[in-house]
């Protein structure tokens, strides 16, 4: 019975990331190298950019996460990449070089889905119970997610219009801010003892989707009204406004979600993951609600590679390989 290490390859978007994973929740390595500061300059990420800067970094992360996890590359049970969804040009470099290493080194490939990814980060800290309900919030993604079982996954609800993660980037620069934004809002926000009440979208009384473009707009009217009064300070009420309205959309969804289907586990993940004040809201319904909520360390919320490692290992057990036709895929449905 041998050890299964995976090697894992994350660039879908602005973090080149290679990781060793062991049994799926060893992390022996997990190297992430931020291209925040090159695309902070632009006010977001330029896939042109992004691609080049993954081209320069892939290969050294390779040599340092297989060195960092003191293994050898025979020892080595697959290749995970990231197949998508993400920038196109930026999941091409993983690719290729998931490809090139595990042709180089005849180990099986396996292609592995970011979000999946995001999800299974919650394996690293903790077994995960079926079913499940996970909560992805990041720049690039909002959904609620039905696992039934292990590699099962229902796609129940998503944002009709910004990720919440676009849309906190998006206040944030209307504020000041530079990119990516959210952290300074959330700051701001829990900082604050006043409050500008802004609109919750709620949709159908049923629904599990999302829409933060409303919100967004209604912080950028304020913020305009705001100037043209002359005002000053009201960026921290702005924030925690936009905060609240955020947060309780989240938290009510999801708990409806665990709620309706029956869920015995609540799992959040993605960069804004990253958010205390969701944490926290999200902590205390929970405890009242007595359901179990797992949440990543910080460091497997945003962009990284364990997480692939973690999703691959499921795939590896069933032999999920891919074949060398791997394609990057942009717009992957989980
Ligand atoms: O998962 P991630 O690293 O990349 C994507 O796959 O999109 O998420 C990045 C997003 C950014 O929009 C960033 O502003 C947001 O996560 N974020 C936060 C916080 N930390 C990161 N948003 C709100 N509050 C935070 N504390
Ligand atoms: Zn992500």
């Amino acid at each position: 019975n041998r050890d299964c290490y995976i090697l894992a390859v994350e660039t879908s978007c602005d973090e080149t990331s290679v990781a060793v994973v062991r049994n799926g929740t060893e992390v022996l390595s997990n190297l992430i190298a931020s291209q925040i500061e090159t695309h902070r300059a632009f006010g977001g990420v330029v896939p042109e950019v992004a691609s080049r800067k993954h081209v320069e970094s892939i290969t050294l992360m390779l040599e340092g996460a297989i060195q960092e996890a003191g293994i050898t590359l025979e020892d080595l049970s697959a290749v995970a990449v990231t197949e998508g969804p993400g920038l196109v040009g930026a999941l091409l470099v993983g690719i290729m070089a998931a490809k090139s290493l595990a042709f180089a080194a005849d180990k099986p490939l396996i292609g592995t889905h970011h979000i999946a990814g995001h999800i299974y980060a919650n394996r690293l800290v903790q077994e995960i119970r079926y079913p499940s309900i996970a909560l992805v919030v990041s720049g690039g993604h909002t959904e609620l997610v039905l696992m039934e079982r292990e590699g099962s996954f229902k796609l129940i609800g998503r944002t009709r219009d910004d990720a919440v993660g676009e849309a906190y980037d998006k206040v944030a620069r209307a504020l000041g801010f530079p990119y990516p934004g959210g952290p300074y809002v959330d700051k701001l926000a829990l900082e604050s003892d006043t409050v500008e009440v802004l609109p919750r979208a709620w949709l159908e009384p049923d629904s599990y989707d999302f829409s933060f473009s409303g919100l967004k707009s209604a912080v950028l009217n304020a913020v305009n009204q705001h100037k043209m009064r002359g005002e000053e300070g009201y960026g921290p009420a702005i924030a925690r406004g936009f905060q609240e309205s955020v947060i309780e959309v989240l938290v009510e969804k999801a708990i409806r979600a665990v709620r309706s289907t029956g869920a015995v586990q609540l799992l959040l993940c993605g960069g804004v993951a990253a958010n205390r004040g969701l944490r926290s809201a999200l902590a205390e319904r929970c405890e009242k609600e007595r359901i179990d909520l797992v949440i990543p360390p910080l460091k497997y919320c945003t962009d990284n590679a364990a997480m692939i490692g973690a999703a691959a290992y499921l795939k590896w057990k069933s032999k999920e390989f891919s074949n060398w036709e791997l394609k990057a895929e942009p717009s992957l449905s989980l």
